[in-house]
Parts: structure tokens; C-alpha cells; sequence
């Protein structure tokens, strides 16, 4: 069965583009493939964080998942830092990788910018994200568009390695899904809906009341022309409604686009599908949140499921390299 990997960050809150892009997809393919998921905790600490916030962040990550739909008895899903693995397979991705070619990395570009201080993990990150991959013989990474870029350095890193030191990795594929891998700001839909701007009324937050998703939808920035029309370069605004409904409803957002005639009935069918998708998900979500104890236990089941497959591939790795096994 090909094997899936995929990862999601404990930082700020999941948003829309997080559930379509990624989640929604995870949750289908935990039944066509075998399927390994990460809450990468070693990524979120590439910018500060606040100790307390980030670790309570990381048991709500991993309850959000399995509220979503996750069954942890049918994927594998854990946390980053407790398979130690990551990181050391991140330091020979690290020594695989040239410097330029992580220069070239633009969300380190758009990150660098905007942090008040850089660490150098912010820049080797997409090592670290090559090694998650491949610690799993990963087939197919279910991921948003923005992420493309790193599975290329991915499957470079892993040729490189293959190369220089004999057939170790899988190179993987990136699985981009037509719809849904770039959901755009609700209020600035040329921008990419996003954790790290703070603009609430243009992210779609997965535990917004419904009331309030039902706002922000109605308040998106569309155009003046008034035709539905799917045309994410001239009208960016309503093909990222289109793209949503699309979504969430597995239709196309061109053949959807022709059903309506104007901007009211395409927000408020939008607004009800989004609400409708995530109910049961908030549902589960807000029983799971008093129930830490079985948060835990998962976790604790999915780091020792990931550490068993994550640990002979490192050290095959090691070997390859010639690093000295230990007697
Ligand atoms: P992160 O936590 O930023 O995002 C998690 C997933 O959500 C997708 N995504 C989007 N999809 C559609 N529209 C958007 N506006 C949008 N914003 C985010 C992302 O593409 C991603 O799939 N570096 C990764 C985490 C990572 C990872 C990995 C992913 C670490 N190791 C190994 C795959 C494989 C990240 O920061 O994702």
C-alpha cells in the first residue's frame, strides 16, 4: 500500500485553508493508503514561542485532527519531537543540502522578513521537513500549493543522497490537489489565508462559531462587476468563494460558478457549506478538549507506531553515509 506523510504546525490557529489544503485530504486518505501524520513541533520552534502556549497548542493540534476525522487506529498520527529521529535525520538532510539552495527557499525569504530575529533553523528548516519525509519511505505528500517548493528539495535531497551513497530513500511525489491548495484571504484574496498575518476577518478560523464564519463570508471582498465567474487572476475574491464551495463539496469551481447569477446566493451557499463541514468536526472537538487523558494516550500510541518505522530508515542512512554503528 503506497505510504503517505504529511505535516502541520502547532502555531496559531487551523484556519480553512489548513482544513482544505491539507486536513480534509489527510482524513480521506487514511483509508486508500497507509498514512503517517505529524504535529512538527521542531518547526514551530524555528520562531520564539511561548513555552506554555506552545505546548498546550500541540495537545489541541492533535485533537483537532482526530475531531476532524483522524481515526488514530487507522493512521499513524504523533508528534514531532517525541520521535528523535526527525531531528537526526534533519542534521544529515542539513549536510545533503547546499546553502544556496536553501537561500533560494521563499517562504524562508517571506519568514526571514517578517521575524524579528532569524534563527538559523528558520533557514535549514526545509532539511528537516526533506527528512520527516523520507524517514517513512513516503510515496505521496498530501500538502497546500505553498509547500511545493520544499517537496522539491525533498526529492532533490533524497536523489542527491541515493546518488552519493547508494539507494536509501523513496523519492517522493508532492499530492497537490486541483481544488483547495491555495485558499486566498478572505478581505485581500490576491494573499494566501495565513497563521502567521494577523488579519482575523479574512482567515476562516475551523473553531469559528458559526455565526461568525457566516460573517466573514458575507464580508469577503469580492469585485464590482457582479458576474460569477471562475477567474482566480481577474476576480480573485469570488473564485476563492468558488474554490471553498468547491471544496467542500468536491464540485468544480467553473461548473459551480454557473449555477449562480450573483454574489448573495454564492456567499450564503458557501457560508452554509462551510458551516455544515465543520459542525461535527467542532462537535467532537469541544468533547475531546475534556478528555486530555485520551489525547495523551493517543499521542504516546503514535510516537512509539512512527519511532518503529522512523528508526530502521535512520539507520540506514547512517550506515550509507558511513557513519561508525555502534557496537
Ligand atoms: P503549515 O502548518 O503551514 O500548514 C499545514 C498545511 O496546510 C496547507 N496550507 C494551505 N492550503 C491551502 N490554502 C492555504 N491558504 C494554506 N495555508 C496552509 C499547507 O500547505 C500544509 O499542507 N512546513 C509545513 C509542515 C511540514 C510538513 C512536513 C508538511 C513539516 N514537515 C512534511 C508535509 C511534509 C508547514 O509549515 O505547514
Amino acid at each position: 500500500m503506497p505510504r503517505v506523510f504529511s505535516g502541520i504546525q502547532p502555531t496559531g490557529e487551523v484556519h480553512l485553508g489548513n482544513y482544505l489544503g491539507a486536513v480534509r485530504r489527510w482524513v480521506h486518505d487514511q483509508h486508500e493508503f497507509d498514512s503517517i501524520y505529524c504535529v512538527v513541533d521542531l518547526h514551530a520552534v524555528t520562531l520564539p514561542q511561548d513555552r506554555e502556549v506552545l505546548s498546550s497548542k500541540t495537545r489541541e493540534l492533535v485533537a483537532l485532527l482526530v475531531a476532524a476525522g483522524l481515526d488514530p487506529e487507522v493512521c499513524t498520527l504523533f508528534v514531532q519531537s517525541h520521535v528523535p529521529e526527525h531531528a537526526q535525520l534533519g542534521w544529515l538532510m542539513e549536510c545533503t543540502a547546499a546553502f544556496g539552495e536553501l537561500r533560494r527557499m521563499t517562504q524562508f525569504k517571506e519568514k526571514g522578513d517578517r521575524a524579528d530575529f532569524t534563527s538559523a533553523g528558520l533557514f535549514t528548516y526545509p532539511a528537516l521537513q526533506a527528512a520527516d519525509i523520507l524517514l517513512y519511505d513516503t510515496d505521496r505528500v498530501p500538502v497546500g500549493d505553498d509547500q511545493r517548493q520544499h517537496l522539491e528539495l525533498a526529492r532533490d535531497l533524497a536523489e542527491r543522497f541515493n546518488s552519493r551513497y547508494g539507494s536509501t530513500f523513496i523519492v517522493p511525489e508532492h499530492a497537490i490537489a486541483p481544488v483547495g491548495a491555495r485558499i486566498m484571504d478572505l478581505q485581500e484574496p490576491t494573499r494566501k489565508m495565513s497563521k502567521s498575518v494577523d488579519a482575523p476577518q479574512g482567515t476562516l478560523l475551523v473553531l469559528d462559531p458559526p455565526e461568525v464564519i457566516t460573517k466573514k463570508i458575507k464580508r469577503a471582498v469580492t469585485d464590482n462587476d457582479g458576474e460569477v465567474r471562475y477567474d482566480p487572476e481577474a476576480k480573485p475574491g469570488v473564485a476563492n468563494l468558488l474554490s471553498i464551495l468547491a471544496g467542500i463539496t468536491g464540485g468544480d469551481p467553473a461548473e459551480l460558478a454557473d449555477r449562480y447569477e450573483q454574489y448573495g446566493p454564492l456567499k450564503a451557499d458557501t457560508a452554509d457549506a462551510v458551516v455544515e463541514a465543520l459542525r461535527p468536526l467542532q462537535e467532537r472537538f469541544s468533547e475531546l478538549s475534556s478528555q486530555p487523558q485520551e489525547v495523551d494516550r493517543i499521542i504516546a500510541r503514535g510516537a512509539a507506531k512512527a519511532q518503529a518505522l522512523a528508526a530502521p530508515t535512520l539507520a540506514k542512512a547512517m550506515l550509507a553515509m558511513g557513519l561508525l554503528p555502534p557496537t
